[in-house]
């Protein structure tokens, strides 16, 4: 990589070397890395005023170690950290440019990225410090329609990817819902069977103490109007970050769990298995103190989520600790076309009197 100067010299980076993404419903092994709330953090501690983002270089170095087995890295929202000063981006991006050079890097817009008083955003809140988006959306290359609304859909090889912006109205009747759908519902399942959600906020379930002082377990309003989408469209595992810790659900279906199963789902999943992987790096969050019957592993940790598709019917999901890099919850996932297909409760067309 390189840019001229204006003198007519020619500045060069480092060389580096990348593999290009499988295409659509390519068959082949893929490898995906998804955490949330990274930030960044000084190696010498300077500079290092607050401490905010403990576990932000354990993350990135367990990235980095174990780079040769990673395809794709999806950090879900709240990056840096920078709160609107230009330097940390470069603190930030420095920090994770050995990943970022070498994978997909791809992002999701979080509160710190894009809340602002009266700036449009769906809180009024001033986490950003005035970026309201600005950076995140200069610095990192994704697919949306419009740039300023966050949302996006995205295909790697087995993989299709919907990607949320909870910084912006997702309730039905929204500009974004109609998006959710339309890329839930373009899947081809046939080709591309592993089907997958995320946004910054829980948007799903998480049993953090705040969340469970409120009594929703969830961002407020934010199932209500997903959860028949996830259930019609079968989504297989839905992310989120925001909530500093790891929790791995149960496959829920109109709030109830699916399966008591807890390591091997095979035929019908029945359901969505909603994880909370916000531990990248910032300050934890603490759990409630009642643990939901939906709640299959909750851990007050650092670490990021490896999924691993063998091929169309196989995938393997893995928490990772980041002080470690060692596996602490997983599960694996076995089942063919005919299983996406099965009718599951509203899933298909009402039955007629023919059938
Ligand atoms: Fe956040």
């Amino acid at each position: 990589m390189g840019h001229s100067l204006f003198n007519g010299s020619v500045m060069w980076s480092k060389t580096y070397s990348f593999t290009s993404s499988p295409y659509p419903g390519q068959n082949s092994i893929q490898r995906v890395i998804v955490f949330g709330d990274m930030g960044k953090a000084e190696r010498d501690g300077s500079n290092e005023y607050s401490d905010y983002q403990p576990g932000a270089l354990n993350t990135t170095d367990q990235l980095i170690r174990d780079l040769d087995n990673i395809d794709i890295v999806f950090h879900i929202g709240d990056l840096s950290y920078s709160n609107g000063y230009v330097s940390q981006w470069d603190q930030f991006t420095a920090q994770v440019e050995p990943i970022a050079s070498t994978v997909p890097y791809m992002i999701a817009s979080g509160n710190h990225e894009r809340d602002w008083p009266n700036s449009g955003s769906f809180y009024n809140t001033p986490d950003s410090g005035g970026e309201c988006g600005v950076p995140a959306e200069t610095m990192f290359y994704y697919p949306p329609q419009n740039k300023a609304k966050f949302w996006y859909s995205t295909d790697y090889g087995l993989f299709h990817f919907c990607i949320a912006d909870s910084e912006h109205d997702w309730r039905e009747g929204s500009e974004q819902y109609k998006f959710i759908e339309q890329c839930l519902a373009s899947a081809d399942r046939h080709r591309q069977p592993w089907l997958i959600f995320a946004a910054h906020r829980v948007l799903g379930y998480s049993s953090n103490s705040w969340y469970g002082q409120e009594g929703s377990y969830e961002e407020p309003m934010g199932r209500e109007s997903l959860q028949k989408l996830w259930q019609k469209y079968k989504v297989d595992i839905a992310f989120y970050g925001h909530v500093h810790n790891y929790e791995r659900s149960c496959p829920i279906y109109q709030n109830h769990c699916m399966s008591k199963e807890r390591n091997h789902y095979s035929g019908v999943m029945n359901g969505t298995i909603h994880v909370v992987v916000g531990g990248g790096g910032s300050h934890l969050t603490k759990f409630s103190q009642l643990i939901p019957y939906w709640s299959v592993y909750r851990d007050y940790d650092w670490g990021f989520v490896k999924l691993t598709a063998f091929n169309q019917s196989s995938l393997l999901f893995e928490y990772k600790k980041s002080r470690d890099g060692k596996v602490y919850d997983s599960f694996t996932v076995s089942r063919d076309y005919r299983d996406v297909l099965a009718c599951v409760h509203d899933s298909c067309e009402p039955t007629t009197l023919a059938t």
